[in-house]
């Protein structure tokens, strides 16, 4: 969702800023804008994509070596020019970029139209710049301070003032910030993708704090002035991470880098002689651990779909109960919550906000909260009582991939590790270990596959409708080969647990609305064959992903695609790769624009 890059140095900074809008332009958005300080301060706004306002700051070539930039995904107010960021004070001295939400903005606004201020757009946002400018004495940080303090809600900002030619202010509360240091040049970005490229020096901003930045250096505080000293810490591969490495997509790039995703969710990770997993990040709760006898998973999208995997892995290796549920609906259930149950908030970001609102209730309620993260220092990172990072790297294409794969490998280790302080004996520890480090080469064999999958693809692309059905470990599997689908090549797709499809969906099937059904030969591989043949008796066409070698069922289905033959729980780490190269091979053919697909985002900062 919404973007923000600012820097303080001494390059021309329309060519920062643009680039690293260009690089925010992941995680979708509507609209754009740019200011940059000179006399008279530079400023540009735009609709769409961030080349038509690139476009116009080209024309323009405006100089000056300090700014800031936003991408925009429209909350309160529609995707216009207007609305679109930095907002200007009543001055014109003023520039801000938001993300977040100001949730008293109306209070704010009013109050600030009382004394005399004009507002331009129908944005929250604007409010902030009324308020630093009437909090404003010579003094920006202590501006920022002093106005944030009347502001309810979530922000990430980013503010520069005519008067400080050489300066920028950012603040956070629960919309991250992190802050870049170079020679002679300071950033600021709401990603580390904005900043990569400039410097491996980071520092993550924490809530409830403002920092000054400076060409070369940074102060930061506290909202209620008390000063911070928090040094850079290294970004790791970093700017590699941003290059698409010759793929013609991010999404193809991430897909391809999965079995390197395996392997670095289970480097240290291992301890084969005794069969167990070591997560050091879960160390400082192993008591309450120990304790534990419920576990209640909450995430969104891909990440949901992990979690459900999740419910028959912990069901399988441990004696807990579990529940998984959509973040977004947690707060909605009346779910019990004894002494000893964990919660599980999955996410890639870090960032998502229903996520975050569910887990600060569980927390509320007294829960064991743990986190399962990719974005080091997001804030579900920063609010669980302890986790587990996936190590799986930046992932830029929208539709979660590599992520994925890291969620369900960590999940197993998770998994493991409880189920073995309980009744989980030795043997079958350490061949599930056995079995997980055979994956990535696994995947690997997969992925020769690309070329026929591409070719199925084409024969099937046209399809306005296509059924996803698996049963058991498969049927997350199902519904995340749907949510690919719909995602990425707009065709309208449906999971269904497979024994579901008699119950509506079987209605639905004729010849022009395939099938894609996953039917390893593992324990309900005979009930799904029979589901099969439910559709096919009523011509419905059947592409099946089955086990390397599985020769009964070629006859029966339209295309057969076969992955290598892995432990049962484990084969949803090798049946999800064709279905993401299906769905992207679709979705390259169908002209769709695979790593930022309409109306989505990458980061959801929103409930
Ligand atoms: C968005 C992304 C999905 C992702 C979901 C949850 O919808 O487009 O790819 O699965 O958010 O995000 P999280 O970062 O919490 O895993």
């Amino acid at each position: 969702m919404c973007g923000i890059v600012a820097y303080v140095g001494h390059q021309p900074a329309r060519d920062i800023l643009i680039d690293g809008l260009k690089r925010l332009e992941y995680r979708g958005y509507d609209s754009s804008g740019i200011a940059i300080l000179n006399s008279p301060p530079y400023l540009a706004r735009a609709v769409g994509k961030v080349a038509s306002l690139e476009e116009r700051v080209w024309k323009e070539s405006p100089e000056g070596v300090v700014g800031i930039a936003h991408t925009r995904w429209a909350t309160h107010g529609k995707p216009t020019e207007c609305n679109a960021h930095p907002h200007v004070d009543c001055t014109g001295q003023i520039f801000l970029v938001h993300n977040g939400i100001i949730e008293n903005y109306q209070a704010l606004k009013k109050r600030l139209l009382a004394s005399g201020h004009a507002f331009r757009s129908e944005t929250d946002t604007e409010v902030l710049a009324h308020l630093i400018e009437s909090a404003y004495q010579g003094d920006l940080e202590a501006a920022v301070r002093r106005a944030l303090l009347d502001v309810q809600g979530t922000y990430g900002i980013a503010v520069m003032h005519a008067s400080h030619q050489h300066q920028v202010v950012v603040a956070r509360r629960g919309s991250p910030i992190v802050l870049g240091v170079a020679k002679g040049e300071s950033l600021a970005a709401s990603d580390v993708s904005a900043l990569c490229q400039h410097t491996d020096q980071v520092v993550y901003l924490e809530d409830n704090e403002v920092a000054r930045l400076e060409p070369g250096q940074f102060s930061i505080k506290t909202l209620d002035n008390k000063a911070v000293n928090r040094a850079a810490t290294l970004l790791e591969g970093g700017a590699e991470a941003m290059d698409r490495a010759g793929f013609p997509h991010f999404m193809l790039k991430e897909i391809w880098e999965q079995p390197e995703a395996v392997e670095n969710a289970l480097r240290g990770r291992v301890n084969h002689s005794e069969g167990v997993a070591k997560l050091g990040g879960l160390e400082s709760v192993q008591d309450r651990l120990q304790q534990a006898r419920h576990l209640i998973i909450i995430s969104c999208g891909t990440s949901y779909y992990a979690g459900l995997y999740a419910r028959y892995l912990f069901e399988t290796l441990t004696d807990l109960t579990v529940e998984t549920e959509l973040a977004s609906e947690f707060r909605y259930r009346k779910l019990n919550f004894p002494p000893n149950t964990v919660v599980l908030a999955i996410s890639q970001s870090g960032e998502t906000a229903d996520t975050l609102a569910a887990l600060r209730e569980a927390k509320r309620k007294g829960a064991l909260v743990l986190g399962l993260v990719n974005v080091v220092g997001s804030s579900i990172a920063r609010e669980t009582h302890a986790g587990v990072y996936s190590h799986a790297g930046i992932e830029i294409g929208v539709a979660s991939t590599k992520s994925f794969i890291s969620q369900l490998t960590i999940l197993t280790l998770m998994a493991l590790l409880v189920g073995r302080s309980r009744t989980l004996p030795y043997e079958e520890g350490a061949c599930l270990l056995r079995a997980l480090e055979a994956i990535p080469d696994q995947i690997r064999e997969v992925l020769k596959q690309s070329d026929r999958i591409r070719e199925l693809a084409a024969r099937y692309c046209h399809a306005d409708h296509f059924l996803y059905i698996g049963r058991k470990y498969q049927y997350p599997i199902a519904l995340e080969g749907a949510l690919k689908l719909k995602e990425i090549a707009y065709i309208h797709a449906e999971g269904y647990a497979a024994g579901e499809m008699k119950h509506g969906p079987i209605a639905l099937i004729d010849p022009s609305f395939p099938t894609m059904a996953l039917a390893p030969e593992d324990a309900s591989y005979d009930k799904v064959v029979s589901n099969i043949q439910e559709i096919r008796a009523r011509d419905g066409k059947v592409i099946a992903v089955t086990s390397l070698g599985n020769n009964k069922l070629g006859a029966l289905v339209d295309d057969l695609i076969e992955v290598p033959r892995t432990r049962e729980i484990l084969t949803p780490l090798l049946t999800v790769v064709p279905l993401q190269l299906f769905a992207y091979h679709c979705a390259v053919l169908r002209g769709c624009d695979v790593d930022k697909p309409r109306n989505l985002a990458k980061s959801v900062t929103v409930e």
